[in-house]
């Protein structure tokens, strides 16, 4: 079957997938259980491997019960409305009991407000700007329902304008920024779990009330490795039929990396990315610890 590469629609003001637009109102009265965990992320973040992380945790580290369906099937994905034959993310939630593992990319705004009625705990990861729109650019290029993504340098300025899948990025880190100690949304960074990936499996098995062995946590570090996940079909999105995802083009698990912005930045593109940076970031302290 062929795949139609369609037209972004906005949804107030934020440009969504038009199966996603088409949908819109049976999202928005999503009604989660207060024991459901949202995880929320601007596309390309380190959504993947987080979710990764929190079904270890669940599970006590055990890699075979993590391997017993892919992703989104474990951690369905809720927004999305994929064509036929893979199921919607609403119609894999109402077939699952709570407590359920949510992925989302919506900005914070746009969140169905019975999460946060219900005080759903909710883990946000935020990467670097160059580096995740890097990441985005060659998820675009192989994902074929979503926009072309066309010559890298007029992706920079879609990036900058907010014109992609799921809008702007500096409004999406922003949003849940400001809205994290309010919502109590434990808000992590790509960039910190590169560093130290012990440090901050210890952090979300905190926040979830969990309590697991040392043993069992470096066994979540090991499993949830850039190369074991790459490996894992479980967890490489190989789930995804070709022509939707077309692997060919980019893996899914692609690098990992950080910095990688460095080897597609030309140094004019670099300055022009910095000072808009600095604009549309100059009203908010964000902690990103590295690079932009
Ligand atoms: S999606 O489609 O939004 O859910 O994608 P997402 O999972 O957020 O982001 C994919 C990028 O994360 C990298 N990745 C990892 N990096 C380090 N360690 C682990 N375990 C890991 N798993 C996924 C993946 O390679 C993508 O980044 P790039 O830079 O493109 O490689």
């Amino acid at each position: 079957s062929s795949i139609t590469r369609f037209p972004l629609i906005p949804v107030r003001g934020v440009p969504l997938m038009n199966h996603i637009a088409n949908n819109w109102d049976s999202i928005w009265a999503f009604r989660p259980d207060p024991s459901d965990l949202l995880i929320a992320t601007y596309p390309k973040a380190g959504t993947t491997w987080t979710q990764e992380i929190v079904d270890l945790l669940l599970h006590n580290g055990d890699a075979e019960a993590c391997k017993r369906a892919p992703t989104p099937v474990r951690s369905p994905f809720l927004e999305i409305f994929s064509p036929p034959p893979i199921p919607s993310g609403l119609d894999l939630l109402e077939k699952m009991d709570p407590p359920r593992v949510i992925k989302t990319h919506l900005p914070f705004q746009l969140v169905p407000p019975g999460f946060w009625e219900n005080k759903c705990k909710a883990i946000y990861v935020a990467r670097n700007a160059k580096d995740n729109l890097v990441s985005y650019y060659y998820f675009d290029l192989m994902n074929q329902t979503q926009p072309e993504p066309g010559p890298f340098d007029g992706y920079i300025h879609k990036f900058m304008q907010g014109d992609l899948s799921w809008g702007s990025w500096y409004d999406h880190v922003k949003g849940y920024w400001l809205e994290r100690e309010k919502r109590n949304i434990l808000y992590l960074f790509y960039e910190d779990m590169k560093e130290n990936p012990r440090r901050e499996v210890e952090r979300i098995m905190r926040y979830l009330d969990l309590s697991v062995s040392d043993e069992v946590i470096s066994q979540i570090v090991e499993l949830t490795s850039f190369k074991n996940m790459k490996e894992n079909p479980m967890a490489n999105y190989s789930c995804v039929p070709s022509p939707v995802f077309d692997q060919s083009i980019s893996p899914f698990m692609r690098k990992g990396e950080v910095g990688d912005w460095k080897n597609h930045f030309t140094p004019e593109q670099s300055k022009l990315f910095d000072e808009d940076y600095e604009k549309q970031m100059k009203d908010i302290d964000i902690p990103f610890r590295t690079l932009i």
